[in-house]
């Protein structure tokens, strides 16, 4: 199943593609987006495009999941995805995926993280019947932890990872925040 296009209120989400490449180096390279991201420096190009490489081929692991490029218009803003979530053994979850966004500093605090993130909820609860979404970041990242919750997302537990090159702020711990579908149901019945 290719990866639908998905219209928000202001914004396309259109599969993430091959064409998407100077986007996603532009969005690696720029300081303030990899701040609580990778290891917390700027992506060279090669790396950018190894990143690039891996969520394209991350869509390909489950029918309906993946990484959508967010259009105003014709301008690329940034990325959201619903991603694959592999379990120990190294199976990928049918019924169970990772909400992620990244967005170009110049069009930060507008809603459109919101926007899309929402957006992702409702398609993969309507559309492709998912049990369960999760999103992580770092405990220190307000901005992140503030869209999840606005989504009706809940932080369930903080993890603490050993890191060999840890970005400041590591200390704090990374948070996972999780909705089920019904929870995601239910918030829909109270919003109307
Ligand atoms: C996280 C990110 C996508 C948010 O994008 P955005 O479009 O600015 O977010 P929105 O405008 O939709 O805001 C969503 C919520 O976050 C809040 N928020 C946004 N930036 C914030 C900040 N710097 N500090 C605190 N809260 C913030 C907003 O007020 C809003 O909450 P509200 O609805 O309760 O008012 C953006 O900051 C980004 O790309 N960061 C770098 C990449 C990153 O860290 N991604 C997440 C990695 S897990």
């Amino acid at each position: 199943m290719a990866l639908p296009t998905i219209q928000t209120s202001r914004l396309s989400l259109r599969p993430l593609a091959e064409h998407n490449r100077d986007d996603i180096i532009d969005l690696d390279s720029d300081p303030k987006v990899v701040k609580y991201v990778h290891s917390g420096r700027p992506l060279t190009r090669e790396e950018a495009i190894q990143d690039h490489q891996e969520r394209l081929s991350a869509c390909r692991q489950i029918p309906g999941l993946g990484y959508w490029a967010g259009y105003l218009d014709d301008t690329f803003i940034g990325w959201a995805a619903l991603s694959p979530l592999q379990s120990n053994g190294g199976t990928f979850h049918a019924q169970k995926a990772e909400i992620g966004y990244r967005i170009l500093p110049r069009f930060w605090r507008r809603g459109y993280a919101k926007e899309m993130a929402r957006e992702l909820l409702r398609y993969g609860f309507e559309e492709l019947g998912l049990e369960a979404v999760i999103g992580q970041t770092m405990a220190i990242n307000e901005a992140s932890r503030a869209t999840m919750k606005a989504c009706g997302m809940q932080h369930v537990r903080t993890l603490y990872v050993e890191f060999e090159d840890p970005i400041p702020g590591s200390e704090d711990g990374e948070v996972e925040y999780a909705i089920t579908r019904e929870e995601w149901l239910e918030l829909q019945l109270h919003s109307k």
